[in-house]
């Protein structure tokens, strides 16, 4: 018996589809021209250009890199830590143009043309405590050491980057703010005493100094 008209137009059709790849049935062809061609997103690379703890770099990524495994993964700054990817533990956060972000949430080309300070970058440039020797702590960092703000230290990097945030906001804060102001940042270890302490100790010292 011989098929209708419209069910061998199927058939064309559905050989037509069986050839095209997977990949382009579900992101399209790629253009001809340009960088890398990213699969996942159907998109190009793109060119970030950001200055980081004072150097600047330009390298090619996936669009959809974030910005916390663009520092960790192609600039090697592994001090600022990945706890959630989903903008809850705040251990990547970061200061983007001396405003904390968590790193996580920003997209590694939104960072280009800004500047980027991660824990890397508070000693060594005049921020430390040794005049910018490079082996020098943060006056933030010297009161975790001294308060015992930190165990295993995974969430450090970030609390400390809150916390200098929360410091440039309120120099001289309650302990409650001080509270409130980290109730972005998780630790699961310390219970939070040492590190409120720390921040409260470092407030003090900043103002001091
Ligand atoms: Fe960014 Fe947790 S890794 S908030
Ligand atoms: Fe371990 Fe905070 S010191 S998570």
């Amino acid at each position: 018996m011989q098929l209708p008209d419209r069910f061998s137009d199927i058939g064309v059709l559905r050989t037509k589809l069986q050839s095209i790849p997977a990949h382009e049935k579900q992101h399209g062809t790629p253009p001809a021209t340009g960088g890398n061609w990213d699969w996942m997103t159907g998109s190009r690379d793109v060119t970030v250009e950001a200055t980081v703890n004072g150097t600047p770099h330009t390298a090619e990524v996936p669009a959809r890199t974030l910005l916390v495994h663009f520092l960790r993964d192609r600039l090697r700054l592994t001090g600022t830590h990945v706890g959630c990817d989903t903008t809850q533990c705040g251990a990547c956060t970061v200061a983007m143009d001396g405003v904390a972000v968590k790193s996580c949430t920003v997209l590694a080309a939104q960072a280009s043309g800004h500047e980027i300070t991660t824990i890397e970058g508070l000693s060594g440039r005049g921020e430390g405590d040794g005049g910018g020797s490079g082996d020098d702590l943060h006056p933030i960092q010297r009161a975790f050491q001294q308060e015992h703000g930190l165990q295993c230290g995974y969430c450090t990097p970030g609390m400390v980057m809150a916390i200098r945030q929360l410091l440039a906001d309120n120099p001289d804060p309650t302990e409650a703010e001080v509270r409130h102001g980290l109730n972005g940042n998780i630790c699961r270890c310390t219970g939070y005493q040492n590190i409120v302490a720390a921040a409260l100790a470092a407030a003090a010292h900043l103002r001091e100094a």
